[in-house]
């Protein structure tokens, strides 16, 4: 049960006071994974959900797409292996050639994907991190990780904007988007900005032979 004061939290209503919760715990509302499922497809994926929490994305993954699922969390909160502290992985488990987080906020969040980046660049994997929409814009710090990366491959802009903490009052601030990166991507190609409400989302299914 939450706190009134959680139910006040600035991060996600856009208000000035409010109290950050522990590890930054905001489960992301699943059917946000469904947009990123109608866009890329995740069928044969074999995914590493980092910073899984409850496993909201991680439940969703395993219900919309045919991907498997590895799931860890620096705290253990029921779901997953507690106890594993992502920035600090040496080791990525075997065959795991995506990871898909919705990752703690503010600094760590970059820490997060260029550590994403970092451990699937040698097996040709991809990232996708569900980030404030402006996440691309808001620093002088990471532009790299956006205009002429060689991996940076789209951006899908949800145009709900998420309710982190149910049963919350008033409009959430913040638009959110799927940030992907794929060191497979060939060459020279562009990254999309595509658009999708998750209503409208149809998560890609694996062709059937
Ligand atoms: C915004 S919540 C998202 C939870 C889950 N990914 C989801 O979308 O429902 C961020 C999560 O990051 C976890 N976390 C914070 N620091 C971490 C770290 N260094 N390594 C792994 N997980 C971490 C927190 O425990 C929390 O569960």
């Amino acid at each position: 049960m939450l706190s009134e004061a959680a139910h006040r939290d600035g991060a996600m209503l856009g208000q000035v006071v409010y109290e950050r919760r522990e590890g930054d715990f905001y489960p992301t509302p699943p059917e946000n994974v469904d947009c990123l499922a109608h866009f890329v497809d995740l069928s044969k994926r074999v995914i590493w959900e980092p910073a899984c929490g409850e496993g909201h994305i991680s439940k969703r993954l395993l219900k919309v797409t045919t991907a498997s699922v590895y799931s860890t969390d620096l705290h253990d909160r029921g779901y997953g292996r507690g106890g594993i502290d992502f920035l600090r992985a040496d080791v990525t488990p075997r065959g795991v050639n995506m990871i898909i987080t919705n990752p703690p906020f503010a600094d760590l969040a970059e820490a997060f994907v260029r550590k994403a980046l970092e451990l699937m660049r040698p097996r040709g994997g991809s990232v996708a991190m569900f980030l404030r929409n402006e996440w691309d814009m808001s620093s002088e710090d990471r532009p790299d990780l956006f205009e002429g990366h060689p991996a940076y491959a789209m951006k899908v802009c949800v145009t709900k904007r998420p309710r982190f903490i149910e049963g919350s009052k008033g409009s959430p601030r913040h638009s959110y988007a799927w940030f992907v990166w794929d060191w497979a991507k060939p060459a020279g190609t562009l990254a999309p900005i595509r658009y999708i409400h998750p209503n409208n989302a149809r998560p890609i299914r694996a062709a059937i032979n």
